[in-house]
């Protein structure tokens, strides 16, 4: 359990302290050694995908400079790495292994562990092949059998050495941008079906990886990470508001948390939308619940609601306050939203392990400004670790931090301008350079304690 004097958070000595990547962000190269293309590789090469017309072909080069990372993390105390697979690096064919691509996994894992860093595996992290999509993606039930495929492999080769997990990131997130918003490939936009399908079949592929996982690794952890948005109303007094809210956390957060622990959809979900769920969802449901060894929850906003008569389905619409502050990608900082669902988990779903997955301000280059300045990012971490000091403190089983992310890398639609890294990276060059969030990450994880104020946000 954390200790507090006065605002002094001393955090306990096993809690992890770690950064988290994803593949296609950072390792570059991603036809090298018998891979074959990702649905983001085909996406970022279609003109007017992405803002600012860059793409994930080298990124941090780190397929080919991992080791130098490494170096890096070692010297930042970090006790732990969150990282991802390229899924056609290993599967560059449905049902067909690559041992190249493989073994770049596994001499990185052996790399973590001799700089005395706990990896953490993400098996699924937005990069679906291209061979998949064509067959449908997680729209058809079959993904699920691929996916596990993916992970058995995965577990079988890294699971003598890697024992914690992370099987899918942002299920929901996947989904929405994919067949909600147009974000992310394949790029449908309101495509309701499409969207509860592939949300439904990633849950139920969790759900199997996790009964592999109890066979395959010993002493291990799993879960998935969840994006967790603190929902609100936008006029807490307007009861048609927080009607909205209750409806809109419903859809953002207890679409993933429910299946995961009690093996249910929500009610109002179910009642507005349930026809979008493929047939038969509910006998999957019933071998789903309860699962995961701990839950992951990537934190990086609040959304306001609005009751709005004219959105179908929905009845709410986002409300964006102009006074509060927002980052670079428009998401609302609300740092005590991290207390709220470490609390939320506590209260509402019996305090299971859990860690924070991801967590960081997005900050875009300003042309004349230092870019290794980045007092923003400093202060962003001490509001969001402090609340989870806060979150320790009254007793939540939160095991570890993993901050997004260790380096600048590629921001899926936003692309390369979009900077999230402690360390700086220079695309032209691929010099790495520490900005001041890294040295104060740095230091705070050789101290273990945090003095810094955590308290509720007067409401703008
Ligand atoms: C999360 C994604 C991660 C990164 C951050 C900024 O939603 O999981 O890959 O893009 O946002």
């Amino acid at each position: 359990m954390v200790s507090c004097v006065g605002m002094r958070y001393i955090f306990p000595k096993r809690f992890l302290w770690g950064a988290a990547t994803s593949a296609y962000q950072i390792e570059g190269s991603p036809l090298a050694d018998g891979a074959t293309p990702s649905t983001w590789h085909e996406f970022t090469h279609r003109r007017g995908t992405i803002e600012d017309g860059t793409n994930g072909d080298v990124a941090c080069d780190h397929y080919r400079r991992f080791e130098e990372d490494i170096r890096s993390m070692r010297d930042l105390g970090l006790t732990a790495y969150r990282f991802s697979t390229g899924w056609a690096r290993i599967f560059p064919e449905p049902g067909s292994v690559n041992p190249t691509g493989l073994d770049f996994y596994d001499r990185l894992v052996d790399s973590l562990l001799s700089s005395g860093i706990v990896p953490l595996v993400t098996i699924f992290h937005l990069e679906e092949p291209l061979w998949l999509s064509r067959m449908g993606g997680f729209t058809q039930r079959s993904s699920v059998d691929h996916l596990l495929d993916l992970g058995t492999t995965l577990m079988r080769r890294l699971g003598d050495r890697v024992k914690m997990w992370c099987t899918i990131n942002e299920p929901s997130l996947y989904s929405f941008q994919g067949y909600g918003t147009a974000e992310y490939p394949p790029a449908h936009r309101f495509d309701l079906r499409g969207m509860f399908h592939c949300a439904h079949h990633l849950l139920l592929a969790h759900a199997r990886l996790c009964d592999a996982f109890s066979t395959l690794v010993q002493d291990g952890m799993i879960g998935l990470a969840h994006y967790y948005v603190d929902v609100v109303a936008a006029d807490p007094a307007r009861a048609k508001d927080r009607e909205a809210a209750v409806f809109m956390d419903e859809l953002a957060n207890r679409v993933v948390l429910l299946p995961l622990f009690s093996g249910s959809y929500p009610e109002r979900v179910l009642h507005r939308m349930g026809r979008f769920f493929p047939r038969g969802f509910e006998k999957d449901l019933a071998t789903m619940g309860g699962r995961g060894s701990y839950t992951g929850i990537n934190y990086y906003r609040r959304n306001r609601y609005r009751y709005s008569f004219f959105t179908p389905f929905l009845h709410a619409e986002e409300h964006l306050e102009p006074s509060a502050p927002h980052t670079a990608m428009g998401d609302e900082i609300y740092p005590p939203g991290l207390f709220h669902v470490l609390m939320r988990l506590k209260g509402e779903f019996g305090n299971p392990p859990c860690m924070i997955t991801e967590n960081g301000p997005p900050i875009p280059d300003v042309p004349g400004q230092d870019p290794l300045d980045d007092t923003g990012r400093v202060s962003y971490m001490a509001d969001h670790i402090a609340q989870l000091g806060r979150a320790l403190q009254e007793r939540s089983d939160c095991r570890g931090y993993f901050f997004w992310s260790l380096l600048d890398n590629f921001e899926w639609s936003k692309g390369l301008s979009m900077r999230c890294g402690l360390i700086h990276t220079d695309f032209a060059t691929q010099k790495r350079e520490w900005k001041k969030s890294a040295y104060w990450y740095r230091d705070l994880i050789k101290r273990g304690w945090l003095e810094h104020e955590a308290s509720e946000v007067a409401e703008p």
